[in-house]
């Protein structure tokens, strides 16, 4: 499962420390930025963007999934987050949720240090509604 080459890793966290930067928060400080490569081997990034209606804000990891759709990828092979945080910070369950739509992949939570830490869509959202909760529901 945890299958990226290091080569896609570091391309992946590179991407994220980038995009970070551009990140609109203003309310919490807190800046993020994510990247995900599709089965095409393209990287897609995203940042958080936030509101002065607070609750419009939108995560980094969104983003990136958002620009994989909106270039037509349809499939994730893995997804990186930045933060500058020690440990490096993990999704918000919201975030989970929307990256499990598109299957279980590695995630490499990283920070400025080069802290990084492995995991994937299935270990941070167990037991997830996924599409085929939905076909199961219809039989
Ligand atoms: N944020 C993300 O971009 N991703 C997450 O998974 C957690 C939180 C953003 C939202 C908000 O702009 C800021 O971090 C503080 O919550």
């Amino acid at each position: 499962m945890l299958d990226l080459s290091p080569e896609t890793l570091d391309r992946l966290v590179e991407a994220a420390s980038e995009i970070r930067e551009r990140a609109h928060a203003p309310y919490s400080n807190f800046t993020v930025g994510a990247a995900a490569v599709d089965a095409e081997g393209r990287i897609h990034v995203g940042c958080n963007v936030e509101n002065a209606s607070y609750g419009l804000s939108v995560c980094a990891e969104r983003h990136a999934v958002a620009a994989v759709v909106s270039a037509g990828g349809r499939a994730i092979e893995g997804l990186a987050v930045v933060t500058d945080t020690s440990p490096p910070s993990s999704p918000c369950g919201a975030c989970r949720q929307v990256l499990i739509e598109f299957g279980d992949f590695p995630v490499i939570l990283a920070n400025l240090e080069g802290e990084r830490t492995l995991t994937s869509v299935s270990e941070l959202l167990p037991d997830a509604f996924t599409p085929e909760s939905l076909v199961k529901g219809q039989e």
